[in-house]
């Protein structure tokens, strides 16, 4: 099987976890975090940088910081994985949502000012598949509105937006860390925040809300979300890579755009000129009209040796948000089009270049 994402992890990384384990600084202190969280702050252009296990509790600490009341609204895309909306239903919000565009699966900037409300706190901007999203209008419409934006930033490592790096475009901004990001800590996640009043809040809910003058004393309900300082070593190393990883996760999708362009039938990636896409996994979209559903197309590239993932499912078709009464007989055509017909192909930081001359080839196969 050609796996759809391996982790490469490279003998500095080894080193620097070693280095870590002998320190015996294996928990959340130590060295390695506090160079973590600087440095990819830094890289995103942020100030702070609060590391956290995964990429699912960044969020959760993220829309901590709204402070929601019960019923406030936070405006998202609906073709996304479901950490974001999970994360605003947990701290007693409604996520609103609005649909894809299609040409580059990012939220639909022109459906999102008809849904702000006197409800509305914020916009929760999902980068999806390595491509970042319209961010100007968005921001536009928040400064109007005095709405908080967060970038979810887990699928974009790197990518940029009219030259400035995702994760460092907005108020707030969250990564995962996980085995198939371009940047992993294993499991792993990061808040990027503006201001020192929102970092120290969001270090005071990772940590149990321990208190510093009397550490047992509690004003507030926090979580445990640390990251160990060996997770931390491991990713340290990884930024100073992030030029050649980003040039590696590009040249692998200009060598499938080159194999795929001319088969008919297809959507591949877009990348708008006011982007850099970083091509977090490749993606295609199969046209109704070739008669191939995305899991057809999956299950005979399984046939053939060749692993795929589905796209994302709408968060309005998802069963667990119906049985709350959300998003009742609300239908997006594009989020509910992409579902059925996109699919990602391997392109982890590991596959060789014949391998994806192997799977443009079985593509092509399938869609004969
Ligand atoms: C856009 C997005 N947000 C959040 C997450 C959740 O990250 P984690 O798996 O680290 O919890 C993912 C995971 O892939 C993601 O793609």
């Amino acid at each position: 099987m050609i796996p759809v994402a391996e982790p490469h992890i490279t003998a500095q990384d080894i080193e620097l976890v070693n280095e870590a384990l002998k320190s015996g600084w294996i928990s959340s202190a130590g060295k390695f975090l506090d160079l973590f969280e600087e440095r990819w702050a830094s890289y995103c252009g942020m100030p702070h940088g609060i590391a956290v296990s995964n990429g699912s509790v960044a969020l959760d600490l993220a829309v901590a910081l709204l402070d929601l009341a019960p019923g406030d609204e936070v405006i998202m895309p609906t073709f996304t994985i479901i950490s974001p909306a999970q994360s605003v239903v947990r701290a007693g919000g409604i996520p609103v949502l609005v649909d894809s565009n299609p040409r580059t699966w990012q939220m639909d900037v022109d459906q999102i000012e008809a849904k702000i409300t006197s409800r509305t706190k914020a916009i929760l901007v999902v980068h999806i598949y390595g491509h970042p999203a319209d961010m100007d209008p968005i921001l536009e419409i928040a400064h109007r509105h005095g709405l908080i934006v967060i970038e979810d930033a887990a699928e974009v490592h790197g990518a940029e937006y009219k030259g400035s790096r995702c994760g460092g475009l907005a108020d707030i901004s969250t990564f995962s860390f996980y085995a198939n990001k371009l940047v992993t800590t294993g499991e792993g996640g990061m808040a990027l925040v503006r201001t020192p009043q929102l970092a120290e809040r969001a270090r005071s809910l990772r940590n149990l809300c321990f208190q510093k003058k009397q550490r047992f004393l509690h004003d507030e309900l926090g979580n445990n979300f640390r990251l160990t300082n060996l997770q931390a070593a491991m990713g340290v190393g990884q930024i100073e890579r992030m030029e050649a990883i980003v040039a590696r996760k590009r040249a692998i999708a200009a060598a499938y755009t080159d194999l795929l362009q001319d088969v008919s039938g297809i959507q591949l990636p877009a990348e708008e000129p006011w982007a850099k896409n970083v091509y977090w996994v490749y993606g295609m979209v199969l046209d109704d009209s070739c008669g191939l559903s995305a899991a057809m197309l999956a299950d005979r590239l399984r046939e053939r040796g060749i692993e795929t993932r589905p796209f994302f499912l709408g968060m309005h078709q998802q069963p667990v948000f119906q049985r709350m009464g959300l998003f009742r007989d609300e239908n997006y055509p594009v989020a509910e089009r992409l579902a059925r017909q996109g699919l990602y192909i391997p392109s982890g930081l590991t596959i060789a270049d014949q391998q994806i001359v192997a799977v443009a080839n079985a593509v092509k196969e399938c869609l004969q």
